[in-house]
């Protein structure tokens, strides 16, 4: 069992930090490693041909063993997860016709793409709406996911934790629908992956894409993303050299090379090697395996257990925990949340954020049973 590694991370005494899905705080060994990072170019000198590609491996590594494959071939580096979805939006083919489904409000970066396509060529945008009654909510939209896949479904395109409001849904069993029938599945798992377990040996999903700015505890403007088979002859979004065959050996870069590097290399992003982002996702992904996914997700579900009994369904509506994940959650009230609750929190300094209609908690393992407190007790007294 972890116990609160706040002294891991850079978090002022008075602030109750509960905005991980926002953007995680710094882990104190990160930074260090930014800062060496950031000096390295003081001496271009020391930087190898072979260091573009050392710490790139050693990341793709590491991601694969997050999401569970034995195939870091298949990781491929990105700026953002836009990027990461064009990849694979981009190599899928579709009759006139053919549907995309997606989960509404589900984040613009795995919608846009999906609504841009479907105007291009004439398809159906399926969008699978929560449901109206808070009865068994998080259910009854697993439900309709399921049902809403339909012969002409062509991609599921999801999150597997809704970013507005932490809904859990059970990947495994809707990926297994839309391969029967040969269709594609790509899960954006930003608001999952480094603190949720995900296993692609149970998904099997074609694309899982993250960045690496909120869970997986790193900087911002760097991700990454699992390609499958399905996507191995595909186009990636730009070309550049360091995708292509051979491209460790320097000396051949002016023998101009049509073919990629193996597996997903192709979809990495120009400049992958960045010096400074690299080694410190490096860092922070290290930290997460070292301490475990599973035992993250456990000491957050024992945070939220224990104030569970705080929440009456009445006054402040939380999801059942089967229906939700526990280092995000969203909690609803009749009518809303006046600014002056946000006020309120702000003054505390009780960081959250809003979305759609719930207040948006997502705890991580520098937090404590009293912060939850402190949010529940001054979002009772403000209203
Ligand atoms: C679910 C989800 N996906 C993606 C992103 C970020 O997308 P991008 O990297 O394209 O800016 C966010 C940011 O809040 C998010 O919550």
């Amino acid at each position: 069992m972890l116990n609160c590694q706040k002294e891991k991370f850079f978090i002022a005494q008075d602030v109750t930090y509960l905005n991980g899905a926002y953007m995680s705080p710094q882990l104190r060994q990160v930074e260090e490693v930014g800062i060496q990072a950031v000096q390295r170019k003081n001496k271009p000198w020391t930087i190898t041909p072979a260091d573009f590609f050392k710490e790139v491996e050693a990341l793709k590594l590491l991601f694969a063993r997050l999401v569970h494959t034995d195939q870091p071939e298949r990781i491929a580096v990105i700026p953002s997860v836009s990027y990461g979805i064009a990849n694979a939006a981009r190599n899928i083919s579709f009759e006139k016709g053919d549907h995309i489904l997606i989960l509404e409000k589900q984040f613009p970066s795995n919608y846009y793409e999906w609504v841009d396509l479907a105007r291009k060529k004439e398809l159906v945008l399926d969008v699978v709406k929560a449901p109206d009654s808070l009865v068994d909510r998080g259910q009854a939209w697993n439900q309709k996911v399921m049902e809403n896949i339909k012969p002409r479904t062509r991609v599921v395109a999801m999150e597997n934790v809704h970013w507005t409001d932490g809904t859990w849904f059970d990947v495994a069993q809707i990926s297994k629908k839309i391969k029967a029938q040969g269709g594609f599945f790509i899960v954006d798992a930003t608001q999952s992956l480094g603190i949720f377990d995900f296993d692609q040996n149970l998904v099997q999903a074609d694309a899982v894409i993250a960045t690496g700015y909120k869970w997986l505890l790193g900087p911002y403007a760097i991700g990454c993303a699992y390609y499958g088979p399905a996507f191995d002859q595909g186009e990636p979004l730009e070309e550049n050299w360091i995708n292509k065959q051979y491209s460790q050996e320097f000396e051949r870069i002016l023998d101009y090379e049509e073919s990629y590097r193996p597996g997903a290399a192709r979809y990495g992003m120009g400049e992958q090697s960045q010096f400074v982002q690299v080694p410190m996702l490096c860092a922070s992904l290290s930290q997460i395996l070292e301490w475990g996914v599973a035992e993250m997700q456990a000491y957050c579900r024992g945070l939220v257990d224990q104030v569970l009994p705080l929440l009456d369904q009445k006054d402040l509506w939380i999801e059942k925990k089967d229906w939700r994940a526990s280092h995000l959650f969203g909690l609803r009230t009749a009518g809303g949340f006046s600014p002056a609750v946000k006020q309120k929190l702000l003054d505390q300094k009780i960081f959250v954020s809003y979305r759609d209609d719930a207040i948006r908690v997502s705890p991580n393992v520098y937090n404590t049973k009293e912060d939850l407190i402190k949010l529940i007790e001054t979002l009772r007294s403000a209203h």
